[in-house]
């Protein structure tokens, strides 16, 4: 491919986020075209596919990991197909960017980052806050040495309120593997170059109490001590009632970044009952430019011949944080990185 063809990507899983991340790389990602839509449930690839332009829809992914006309997947399928499709789509010959987790065991995602390295193709993982302009600042402050030495670091996740959701319909330990994950990145992203040492969680069901016998938890707070001797925190809930919340902070020895913001507009409406501000309700819409910054890049990996900005080793030590915090729950006690072995 040269430097100025269109990278032909085509989606793996036309869901909530695949048909947001579609409609993305058909329209507003430069050097990207979306020529087709994979999903195994119903109409769903030929729907998303007819409304975006794609020539093809197929609900038999192979059809098109044998395609000539595809150079590059989007994987948007549930978190525990994941693994299988990289794997398959590195085998095809096909670059590949996955929506997080890459893997669910760290044995899966070291399949994974070998399959796309003896492939040679390009693998990125969807850690998008990394390309959202308040924290894509945040590390060139950090990188700079404006903050000296990070010493303390925050970042959180709250879906937005109130949770509809299903308990039973959550998988098991979700508000690790699927939500803090981003923290997870977003707190090694923010601390470059150190190294997790040690993790401690606790985790409940504050949102849905009566679902917590069979297992649910909507709230957690994650602590994660580094080698550099900065101790980070991550929380989350599923439940914020004001709106999408997702923010990060470091502080260091000569200084502090903060950033995410939830407003939607500079607009600040003043009234009888006090000040307001509109926030978002989706992550789609408070996250979107960061979207579109991941997939430039990938495409810009892809053209370019260079390695992915968001690589499988940056999804598997974020893994691992999840997976040392998941082991805390269930013993009540800290977990050092190196007990994570499987
Ligand atoms: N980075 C982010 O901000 C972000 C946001 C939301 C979701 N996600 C991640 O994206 C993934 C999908 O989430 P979602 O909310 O869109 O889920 P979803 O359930 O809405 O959509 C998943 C789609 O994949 C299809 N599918 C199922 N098995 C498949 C297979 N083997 N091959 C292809 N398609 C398959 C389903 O039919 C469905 O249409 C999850 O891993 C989730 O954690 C990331």
């Amino acid at each position: 491919m040269s430097s100025t063809d269109p990278v032909r990507i085509a989606l793996i899983g036309a869901g909530r986020i695949g048909a947001n991340h579609a409609e993305l790389v058909a329209r507003h990602v430069v050097g990207a075209s979306l020529v087709a839509v994979s999903d195994p449930i119903g109409d769903a690839a030929a729907r998303l596919a007819a409304a975006l332009g794609a020539s093809t829809s197929t609900t038999d992914v192979a059809d098109v990991l044998g395609s000539d006309d595809v150079d590059a997947v989007l994987i948007a399928a549930p978190a525990r197909s994941h693994t299988e499709l990289v794997v398959a789509a590195a085998q095809a010959g096909k670059h590949v960017f996955c929506e997080k987790p890459m893997a669910v065991t760290l044995a899966d995602a070291d399949r994974a980052i070998a399959a796309a390295d003896s492939a040679g193709v390009v693998l990125q993982v969807g850690f998008n806050r990394r390309f959202a302009p308040g924290f894509s600042a945040a590390r060139a402050a950090i990188d700079a040495g404006r903050i000296g030495t990070p010493q303390l670091l925050r970042s959180l996740t709250r879906d937005p309120g109130p949770w509809g959701g299903d308990p039973a319909r959550v998988p098991q330990w979700t508000i690790f593997l699927e939500t803090l994950i981003h923290d997870f990145d977003t707190l090694c992203f923010l601390n470059p170059g150190a190294r997790p040492l040690r993790v401690t969680a606790v985790a409940d069901a504050l949102i849905r109490p009566d679902a917590k016998a069979s297992g649910h938890l909507d709230t957690a707070v994650v602590t994660v001590v580094f080698d550099n001797g900065a101790i980070a925190t991550a929380e989350a809930s599923f439940s914020a009632l004001y709106g999408y919340d997702v923010r990060g902070e470091v502080f260091g020895s000569a200084g502090m970044v903060t950033a995410g913001r939830g407003d939607t507009t500079d607009m600040v409406f003043y009234g009888s009952n006090g000040i307001e501000i509109d926030t978002s309700r989706r992550d789609t819409d408070l996250l979107r430019s960061s979207y579109i910054g991941e997939f430039t890049a990938f495409v810009d990996a892809i053209r370019s011949q260079k390695p992915a900005p968001v690589t499988g080793q940056d999804a598997r030590t974020a893994l691992a944080i999840a997976l040392a915090a998941i082991r805390s729950v269930e013993t009540g006690a800290a977990v050092d990185m190196n007990e994570v072995t499987a």
